[in-house]
């Protein structure tokens, strides 16, 4: 694992000459993904101000131009008509000023119909590195650039800790107000979320209080990314808790997990009206944000971040890291989430291939599951050997995902098998493989597994002990031209 200085993570990018090399270089990656978003060069992290805006989707990327390296973030700005095939649009925001002169971190994006305005945490930090966050607004100009404002909305509170970031905005329609939900740390280092509201969304900021969520006192020592959605009537709280270990998800410290309840906006209240569960059981999955503005009540888009904070991956060796999740739809079903991926998606897919054993680099797969014990595996040698193994255990209700067999090992620290546990018997996965990601959206949506993988060369191949595969290549989607 390369070494790096802090003044090497935290240059400031000058110009297109500066990472031309970089974008040339890793552009031959075998793992460079097909209908994915990534990284134009170096480290993409949390999606980033994901609305609709006059017809097109925004989207943006943490990102780091110079490596696979958390270091000098900047917002990196894709658009898309469908959800499905993403443009490179240039850089969003750049931590160009006082407030983020550390970086332009996380936020989210509203759209009244006229303006589409985006928040974002500006990192501060002085010459001893002590961190000022500061929650800041930037509006699309007609260029398709955001244009920052001149002053932070506001500053952090100091009875709270320096973790005071991530603003996710919402407009409530009883209240006629705007809600911006901050991801939070207390003084004694508990996790939390901040709420502040005004009538205006670029004015008039107040803090409205700390969001309670009874039960929910003690857990975790920090909130990233926090979001508030109803959807069918239902409201849904979903953020990024770090810090702790939770039960079955190995070593682990970092998590995005939901809640299904009732949110109180004159009490400040989210009342909890089941247990919290793992928005995803994969073994990379965080920071997932929905799609502000989209128009419906029914359901909510949403996009995570295939990777977690302390993770590396096999392509840091190739200066580059991370990508975004594919867009799901959230809906709720008897009183919890389901998760699909767009439908949209199934226009990616080509010729429908014979199964003969073999796996497309970029592929989806659907897979009927027998009656009882099985066992899926993707990516074996050709003697069936290694790969991705998924046990299905019946009597349990548990699909067991296990990567030990792949050749290119990572992440042993935090744990190379997890469990993915069901309410219904497994009868069918829709298993997308995108070269060096793996999402898994079992039955209709009850549950998801999603993983970077990076299969080598002899490992596409596939065994199963029942059931059927039905197998599509899929098509490119996302074009990865360079647009600074
Ligand atoms: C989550 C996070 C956010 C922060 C951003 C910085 O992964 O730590 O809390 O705004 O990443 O890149």
């Amino acid at each position: 694992m390369r070494e790096w200085t802090r003044d090497e993570r935290y240059r400031v990018l000058e110009g297109p000459e500066d990472i031309r090399g970089l974008y040339d270089s890793i552009r031959k990656s075998a793992w460079r993904q097909l209908y994915h978003v990534q990284p134009v060069t170096g480290l993409s992290s949390d999606p980033n101000g994901f609305a609709l805006h006059k017809g097109i989707w925004h989207l943006c990327y943490q990102w780091c131009p110079w490596g696979a390296v958390h270091g000098l973030k900047y917002w990196y700005h894709v658009t898309s008509t469908d959800l499905i095939h993403w443009r490179n649009a240039g850089i969003g925001l750049a931590p160009d000023c006082f407030y983020d002169n550390r970086g332009t971190h996380s936020g989210s994006a509203i759209s009244d119909g006229e303006e589409l305005i985006f928040f974002y945490t500006g990192n501060h930090r002085d010459e001893d590195w002590t961190r000022t966050p500061y929650t800041c607004a930037a509006v699309l100009g007609e260029d398709n650039r955001p244009r920052k404002l001149d002053k932070p909305l506001f500053g952090p509170r100091d009875d709270y800790s320096e973790h005071q970031r991530d603003p996710k905005v919402v407009y409530n329609e009883a209240k006629k107000r705007y809600y911006i939900f901050i991801g939070a740390q207390t003084l004694d280092k508990r996790g939390c979320v901040q709420v502040y509201t005004s009538k205006e969304p670029l004015s008039g900021w107040q803090f409205a209080g700390q969001l309670k969520v009874p039960g929910y006192e003690a857990f975790g020592g920090m909130w990233e990314c926090p979001y508030i959605v109803n959807i069918s009537g239902r409201d849904v709280l979903i953020f990024s808790p770090q810090y702790t270990k939770l039960p079955g998800r190995g070593e682990s410290t970092n998590h995005n997990v939901y809640l299904v309840g009732r949110m109180d906006y004159d009490t400040l209240t989210f009342t909890p009206e089941g247990p919290y569960r793992h928005l995803d059981y994969g073994f990379d999955f965080y920071a997932a944000q929905g799609a502000a503005s989209i128009g419906e009540t029914d359901k909510a888009i949403l996009i995570a971040w295939i990777g977690l904070p302390d993770n590396h991956y096999p392509t840091e060796e190739e200066d580059w890291e991370g990508s975004l999740s594919l867009p799901r739809e959230l809906r709720i079903v008897d009183g919890r989430l389901v998760q699909t991926p767009i439908p949209g998606l199934k226009a990616l897919r080509g010729a429908e291939i014979a199964p003969d054993g073999t796996l497309p680099a970029a592929c989806e797969l659907e897979f009927t599951a027998p009656e009882g014990d099985f066992e899926l595996a993707l990516f074996t040698h050709a003697d069936g050997s290694g790969g991705l193994r998924l046990r299905y255990d019946a009597a349990a209700r548990r699909c067991t995902v296990d990567k030990t067999g792949m050749d290119k090992r990572f992440n042993q620290q935090v744990g190379e098998v997890l469990d993915m546990p069901l309410d219904a018997p497994l009868e069918k996965l829709r298993i997308f493989i995108d070269r060096s990601s793996v999402e898994i959206f079992a039955n209709d949506g009850e549950a998801t597994f999603t993983t970077h993988l990076y299969p080598m060369e002899g490992e596409f191949h596939t065994t199963l002990t029942g059931g059927s595969l039905r197998v599509w290549p899929m098509e490119r989607a996302v074009t990865d031209e360079f647009v600074l």
